[in-house]
């Protein structure tokens, strides 16, 4: 039996919610926490299925969780290096951080494929770049990476894509390496500067992250610290597209308008009501927007992880609006879904064309991946009469208490079980 989510559109939203902390974030600190030799203190957690999953990787590797209201607490100490080669890695993405983190800690390690949502190829080949600069060698059989070196060696890397997950991935297997590592072509994404942050916060010496060069001196020693997730700009995001949609006023909390200028100044351009605040936002009715034209980079660019609830906002507004993504070429999957809906939008490759504005109507459609699922939630607030949205465990990876925050607002969302 698995949930699916039921909305009744034509509620409009008011008041405030507190964003949470960022999920992108949160699943490259609990594997940092592995390289240090103490407990590590992580606040600001949300509560999302991929907690979960990297919590249940941790045990198997022998780590102490503890979970205290939004705290998680990880303790490395007993810790035992195992083959990771269970179901769980497959459930998400970020599984793939334990191969720097345990290659740094252990110089060995060995795991299944990572998984994640399908948004087009994602291949790790610049992680696998990275170590192999780094004195590993890397096998892959089976479905299996096994990743070992005996002493790691500070090498200079240059990324051909500025891949967020490759950056944090190298940054953790270098921090033990001997010498002076420099990653050239960096991503700049707040993540980045969040993981380091933490990852000095235990000892390590890394300089330049948030920018495209970042240099790690190894470090003989880690251990363990406190520290608090940076808010999540993405979820940020989503509810402030939300808010354009169908909010007569939402204030939106716990967020760094910074991490967001992009969404917001398209916004903004496109007729949208914000008052931006130091750490919040709040919208207010501003009509019928106009459409826009929006192309993904990466940070401090569009990011693509929003561009999908955005589509949703611009089938109400008037005018043709062009999507293009330059990350994923396929993440396009929530336009059939919003079609059932009603939406006129046509797809080309790695772009889809909005007309608007349409009316949308309640329909049974499918989470296909985690971000379709917020544009699904934006959609079924607009809708004419009961959306049922279904595999809404790809929305239960990456939103902490979307129904509840929803249902503060004034929203009309509910769970039921499905075969
Ligand atoms: N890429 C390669 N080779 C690699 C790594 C990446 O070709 O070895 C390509 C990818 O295929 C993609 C581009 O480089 O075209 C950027 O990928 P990146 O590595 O930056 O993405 P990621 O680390 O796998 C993270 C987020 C994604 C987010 C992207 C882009 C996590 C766990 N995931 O993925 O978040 O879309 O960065 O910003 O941090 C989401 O939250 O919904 C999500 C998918």
């Amino acid at each position: 039996m698995r949930d699916i989510i039921k909305i009744e559109g034509g509620h409009r939203l008011n008041g405030e919610v507190r964003v949470s902390g960022s999920k992108n974030a949160t699943v490259a600190l609990i594997p940092a926490a592995v390289l240090a030799g103490g407990p590590v203190t992580i606040s600001g957690v949300p509560e999302i299925a991929d907690v979960n999953s990297l919590s249940e990787i941790l045990r198997m590797l022998n780590c102490d969780v503890t979970e205290k209201a939004e705290h998680l607490i990880i303790d490395p100490t007993n810790m035992k290096n195992t083959d990771l080669d269970a179901e769980v890695i497959t459930k998400l993405r970020a599984s793939y951080y334990f191969m720097g983190a345990l290659l740094g800690k252990y110089g060995y390690v060995r795991m299944k494929m990572p998984g994640g949502c399908y948004l087009g190829p994602r291949p790790i080949d610049l992680h696998i770049k990275g170590f192999e600069a780094l004195g590993a060698k890397v096998e892959y059989e089976k479905g299996c990476y096994t990743i070992q070196a005996d002493q790691l060696k500070g090498a200079k890397i240059f990324l051909d894509i500025s891949s967020v997950g490759a950056t944090i991935n190298i940054m953790m297997a270098a921090v033990y390496a001997k010498g002076r590592t420099v990653i050239e072509n960096a991503a700049k994404e707040p993540e980045i500067i969040d993981a380091a942050t933490l990852l000095n916060n235990m000892g390590a010496n890394i300089k330049g992250a948030g920018t495209n060069v970042i240099t790690i001196e190894g470090v003989e020693e880690l251990h363990g610290c406190y520290h608090e997730i940076i808010p999540d700009r993405i979820e940020a995001g989503t509810f402030i597209i939300m808010a354009a949609a169908c909010a007569d006023e939402m204030k939106i909390t716990n967020v760094i308008p910074k991490h967001i200028e992009a969404l917001t100044s398209k916004l903004q351009e496109m007729g949208a009501d914000l008052e931006i605040g130091i750490d919040s936002i709040l919208v207010r009715n501003a009509g019928r927007l106009h459409g826009t034209d929006v192309t993904t980079k990466p940070y401090p660019g569009f990011a693509t992880d929003l561009q999908q609830p955005l589509t949703t906002l611009l089938t109400q507004a008037d005018g043709i609006s062009e999507v293009t993504d330059t990350i994923y070429s396929e993440r396009f999957k929530h336009c059939q879904e919003l079609q059932r809906m009603g939406a006129n939008i046509e797809l080309s490759n790695g772009k889809s064309v909005i007309k608007g504005p349409t009316p949308l109507y309640g329909d049974k459609v499918t989470a296909t991946d985690l971000r379709c699922g917020a544009a699904l939630v934006i959609a079924g607030l607009l809708a004419d009469g009961v959306t049922e949205i279904s595999d809404v465990y790809h929305i239960d990876r990456g939103y902490d208490n979307i129904d509840g925050k929803l249902k503060a607002l004034g929203g009309v969302i509910w769970r039921e079980k499905a075969e």
